[in-house]
């Protein structure tokens, strides 16, 4: 069954940034967009599995530092080659100054 799980304090993670979150032998990215709003999806790009927490976070997308494919951070989807399956995602909030993500 999903649960909330504490990531971070807010303040650790800035917008427009991106963090590597292991949790249950599992590796998840955790974001927060431009305007702030955090997102999660796994961790693990779907080319080559190459942790994402590495790219670069440009405006609602996650860029991979291996070839430069890109995500959609809030929905998951396969922007650019040469990645063509999407990421999951899951939800994300935050709850008393600290973000928590749906797993
Ligand atoms: S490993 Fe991410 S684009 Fe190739």
């Amino acid at each position: 069954m999903a649960e909330w799980v504490d990531v971070c304090a807010l303040d650790e993670l800035d917008p427009e940034d991106v963090m590597r979150f292991d949790h249950g032998g599992r590796v998840y990215a955790v974001y927060r967009s431009e305007n702030g709003t955090p997102y999660a999806t796994d961790g693990l790009c779907t080319h080559e599995h190459v942790c994402l927490a590495d790219g670069l976070v440009l405006g609602e997308e996650i860029e991979c530092p291996k070839h430069n494919g890109r995500f959609n951070i809030r929905t998951g989807a396969a922007l650019r080659a040469p990645v063509s399956v999407p990421l999951a995602t899951y939800p994300a909030r935050i709850s008393a100054g600290r973000i928590e993500i749906l797993i």
